[in-house]
């Protein structure tokens, strides 16, 4: 899979889903350096906005740190923002949107305006696994890399391979906040997937083994849906 497959005909918009931990920012990072495709994250573009103190940035705060989604306004009209960018005219790869059925009917709208097709990944990985990783997960404050202490620990330990940083644990992953972060998967994006799988095809994914045999898996089948 090179980066000249991802520029089909029909520019195609990638769907990851799954829940916290699964491994969505993990392979759709992966994806985006095999195939060139534009990456949108919107927790990373939330914790960016945080971190420069936006409006956004503000309003989200208080939200994430207690496992809450932010509001599909402004999430609908970030993505909306986002997608106008050059990169993302040949596709784009959405890794944590749609979270609610409203953000999906937005995203079906925009995705039918701009004539492109969706390809749909769910990712599948029990509950103990999740809450080891998101326990486990330490992250770069400062360009959001982020490692596992036992799974994919940085060289040096605490500290960033990128760029030199001091690694913390996401302020979100502490063990209270993520038992309301599943509680919000469950109730309102859980929903999501339901929708999609009326319309087409949901990719699932086991996504409990090694990140290398889940690339496998997301891989063949990405190429399929772009041939
Ligand atoms: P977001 O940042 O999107 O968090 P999330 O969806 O909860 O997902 P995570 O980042 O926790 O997990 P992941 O599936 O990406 O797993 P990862 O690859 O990192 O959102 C954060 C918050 O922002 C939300 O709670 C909400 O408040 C807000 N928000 C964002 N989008 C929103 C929206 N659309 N609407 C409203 N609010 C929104 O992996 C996790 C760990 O496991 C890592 O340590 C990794 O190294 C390890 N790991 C990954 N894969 C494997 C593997 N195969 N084997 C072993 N370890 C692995």
């Amino acid at each position: 899979m090179g980066a000249a497959d991802a520029q089909t005909k029909r520019p195609l918009c990638f769907l990851l889903l799954g829940p916290p931990g699964a491994g969505k920012g993990t392979q759709s990072a992966i994806i985006a350096r095999r195939t060139g495709v534009a990456r949108i994250s919107t927790g990373e573009m939330l914790r960016d906005a945080i971190a420069r103190k936006t409006p956004l940035g503000e309003q989200a705060a208080p939200l994430m740190d207690n496992g809450n989604l932010v509001p599909d306004s402004l999430l609908v009209a970030l993505i909306a923002e986002r997608v106008t960018e050059a990169d993302c005219t040949n596709g784009f790869l959405l890794d944590g949107f749609p979270r609610t059925v409203n953000q999906a009917e937005s995203l079906d709208r925009l995705v039918a305006d701009r004539g492109m097709e969706l390809v749909v990944m769910n990712f599948d990985v029990p509950r103990a696994v999740l809450l080891r990783r998101l326990s486990g997960r330490r992250w770069c404050p400062n360009c959001q890399a982020t490692y596992h202490v036992e799974t994919s620990p940085s060289k040096k330990p605490g500290i960033c391979d990128q760029c030199g940083s001091k690694l913390i644990q996401r302020p979100d992953d502490r063990e209270n906040v993520v038992a309301k972060r599943l509680e919000a998967y469950e109730a309102q994006t859980v929903p999501v997937i339901q929708h999609y799988e009326k319309r087409g095809p949901v990719h699932r994914v086991d996504g409990y083994r090694d990140v290398d045999d889940v690339f496998a898996e997301v891989e063949q089948y990405l190429t399929g849906a772009m041939s």
